[in-house]
C-alpha cells in the first residue's frame, strides 16, 4: 500500500533552535495516526511543515492524494497543498467570526470551484449551478457534523465544542485526502470529546480519508489511533501501535507519566 503522507528526516531551526530534528513518518490510506508529545514538543510545527505554511530546514514531505501522483510538497504555496488534497484545522480555532457558520463552510469550498471573476459578475447558468451546489454540499456537511440547526447564526455565537467541529466541516469542504487535527479536543468537555471521536471514526469510514491529529487527551488517542508517534524536544522518541506505546518506557517517562504506568 503506498503512503498518503511520506515524510523523510525533516528539520526545522528557527534562528538558533532546531524545533525539529529529521522527523520521519508515514500514514497509510485509511489510517487514523496520532502525534503526541509535551507541549513545546515541535507538533504544530510538523503541521505547519507538511502543509507548507513553514518550508524545512532540511528533509522532504511527500503526498499522494487519493487520485494523483506522488507529489512533493516542498516549497509549493499552502492554497496549492489545499488543492491537491491536504485539509487542516488549528491548535488556535481560525473562523470567521462574523460569517454565518454556513458561509464559514461555503468559503472553505470554494477552492473546489471553477467560477472565475468573470462568471461570478455574470452569473452565468453554470455559475448559479455552481453556487447551488457548494451550498448543498455545505449544508450536507454541516448536517454530517451535527450543525446544521446553527447554520444561520454567526460562528462566533455557537459554543465552543460546536466552533471545533465547524472547524472540521470547513476542512472537509475543501475535499482532503489526508485531514490534519491540532488538538481537536482541547477545550471539551468529556461528551464533547466522545462525539468527536466517533464523528472521526466517521469521517474515516465512510469519505474515505487518512486522518494524523495531535492529541492530549490520551483516552482519544488510544481509542481512535491504529499508531501513535511520540515527539519530544523536536524529534520522535517512538512510535507504535497504542499497546505498544503505552508500555515504552522512554515514553511513559517523557510524557504520560508515572500514574499512566501504574
Ligand atoms: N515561528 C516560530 N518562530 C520561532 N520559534 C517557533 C516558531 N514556531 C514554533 N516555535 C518554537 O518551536 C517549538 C515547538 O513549538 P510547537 O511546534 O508549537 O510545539 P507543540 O505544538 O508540540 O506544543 C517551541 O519552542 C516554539 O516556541
Ligand atoms: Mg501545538
Amino acid at each position: 500500500m503506498k503512503p498518503v503522507l511520506d515524510v523523510t528526516a525533516v528539520s526545522m531551526n528557527f534562528g538558533g533552535l532546531r524545533a525539529l530534528n529529521e522527523v520521519q513518518l508515514e500514514v497509510q490510506s485509511g489510517e487514523i495516526v496520532a502525534l503526541i508529545g509535551p507541549n513545546g514538543a515541535g507538533k504544530t510545527t510538523f503541521f505547519n511543515c507538511i502543509t507548507s505554511i513553514y518550508e524545512p530546514t532540511e528533509g522532504e514531505v511527500w503526498f499522494t492524494p487519493r487520485d494523483g501522483a506522488r507529489t512533493k510538497v516542498n516549497g509549493l504555496k499552502p492554497n496549492l497543498v489545499t488543492e491537491l488534497g491536504m485539509a487542516r484545522t488549528f491548535q488556535n480555532i481560525r473562523l470567521f467570526k462574523n460569517m454565518s457558520v454556513l458561509e464559514n463552510v461555503m468559503i472553505a469550498r470554494h477552492c473546489r470551484t471553477k467560477t472565475g471573476i468573470w462568471g461570478a459578475l455574470l452569473r452565468s447558468p453554470g455559475v448559479l449551478r455552481e453556487e447551488k451546489e457548494i451550498v448543498d454540499r455545505s449544508y450536507e456537511l454541516l448536517k454530517y457534523m451535527g450543525l446544521h440547526k446553527f447554520y444561520k447564526e454567526l460562528a462566533c455565537n455557537l459554543p465552543y465544542g460546536a466552533q471545533r467541529r465547524l472547524e472540521i466541516a470547513r476542512a472537509l469542504a475543501t475535499d482532503p485526502t489526508l485531514l490534519l487535527l491540532d488538538e481537536p479536543a482541547a477545550g471539551m468537555n468529556p461528551q464533547e470529546t466522545e462525539t468527536l471521536k466517533h464523528l472521526v471514526f466517521k469521517i474515516r469510514d465512510e469519505m474515505d480519508m487518512a486522518i494524523l491529529l495531535i492529541e492530549h487527551d490520551m483516552s482519544m488517542v488510544m481509542s481512535l489511533s491504529e499508531r501513535i508517534y511520540v515527539m519530544e524536544y523536536g524529534c520522535l522518541i517512538a512510535s507504535g501501535t497504542p499497546s505498544e506505546i503505552s508500555s515504552d518506557p522512554r515514553v511513559i517517562k517523557a510524557y504520560l507519566g508515572e500514574e499512566a504506568h501504574a
